[in-house]
């Protein structure tokens, strides 16, 4: 059976130029990166750090460990920080900010993703001798679960400003912030230089085997390589997985997401007028979310996909669809023809 897996664009693998690459490298290109010796890695993060505008950047293992290291290293224990409700740090991340970085996140409504900044301003605590201190914001761009919204510059100006304001540290969850850039049409440093921290993942859209960059000052990434050691995160000849990631990060790669969001507007044209009872939402990148009546049961309908060889997980009465570099054109419209018989079928029995 036919099996298209629209799970996550982490489900890439990589490209056959980033196997060229994997396959010049020999024992010279290779060091102790944890004595910070490893060619590869290091010409990884110079790169990495000049693409998003900042003085230094270190590779972590995931997503995760990126913004964890960035809120260790900008935070004290018993801080306060700021997360949008839905964002991935506050939802998916087993509540590291709380369990190893002892910080008190509390969360704050949007509109998809957006929000007026200088309406958080009855939220920042420090003045009173009970409260904790606020020191740090976090945004998220595009915003996942609010289907890969791809938040404007607007709010990032805003947010600079009332972090300043108010003494905050502002850390970007830009796990897809490249989606984000080419949907918009804009360099990511528009985006970034409103920003203290950036983590941008590697392997989700950009399509490599392992890894993602948490970039920002030198003094901070110098706090975070030692948090990172402290979370199991220092690894020795970690040229291996930095070699892919100089390839993706090539403007011709981060170029060929707009072919993932193309794809996945196409399955929303394929899917909008089916009279059946679910609410499209128009993506904006490379993530489609698909709503459902409240007391449908969303297991069954993905059993129903699996079985036909469509792959998605669901959340909040929502199938989420991404487009990635494992799927093309000619996927997504046989992916359409079954999904809708699928829905159809569901439906008819529920
Ligand atoms: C917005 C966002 N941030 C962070 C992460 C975490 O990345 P990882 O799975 O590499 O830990 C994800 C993963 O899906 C994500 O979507």
């Amino acid at each position: 059976m036919r099996i298209i897996d629209f799970r996550s664009d982490t489900v890439t693998k990589p490209s056959p130029e980033m196997w060229n690459k994997l396959k010049t490298l020999d024992n010279s290109n290779l060091g102790d990166d944890v004595e910070g010796e490893d060619p590869t890695v290091n010409e990884l993060e110079r790169k990495a750090a000049k693409l998003v505008g900042k003085e230094a950047a270190i590779l972590a293992s995931s997503g995760t460990q990126g913004n964890l290291i960035s809120l260790l290293s900008q935070t004290s224990p018993g801080d306060e920080i700021l997360i949008e409700e839905r964002s991935h740090i506050y939802k998916w991340e087993v509540g590291g900010a709380a369990r190893l970085g002892g910080l008190m996140v509390r969360t704050f409504p949007s509109n998809k993703g957006s929000f007026i900044p200088s309406k958080l301003q009855p939220l920042i605590r420090h003045k009173d001798i009970h409260e904790p201190v606020t020191s740090l914001i976090c945004l998220e761009n595009t915003h996942n679960d609010h289907g890969g919204i791809a938040l404007p510059i607007s709010l990032f100006k805003e947010t600079e400003s009332f972090a300043n304001k108010n003494n905050l540290k502002i850390h970007l969850d830009g796990a897809r912030i490249f989606n984000a850039a080419v949907a918009l049409n804009q360099p990511v440093t528009e985006f970034t230089k409103f920003v203290d921290s950036v983590q941008f993942c590697l392997s989700k859209g950009l399509s490599c085997p392992i890894g993602s960059i948490l970039a920002g000052s030198s003094e901070m990434i110098n706090k975070a390589r030692k948090f990172r050691k402290m979370v199991g995160g220092g690894m020795r000849q970690a040229g291996i997985i930095a070699a892919m990631p100089l390839v993706a990060l090539e403007s011709k790669w981060i170029a060929r997401l707009a072919e993932d969001q193309k794809n996945a507007f196409r399955l929303y044209e394929g899917l909008l007028d089916s009279g059946l009872k679910i609410n499209v939402q128009k993506p904006d990148t490379n993530i489609l979310m698909v709503g459902f009546p409240e007391n449908a049961p969303m297991s069954k309908i993905i059993e129903l996909l699996n079985n036909d060889g469509i792959k998605t997980h669901d959340t909040d009465q929502r199938i989420r669809f991404v487009t990635h570099y494992g799927l093309n054109e000619d996927d997504v419209d046989y992916s359409i023809e079954i999904i809708l018989k699928t829905f159809k079928k569901f439906f008819d029995s529920f």
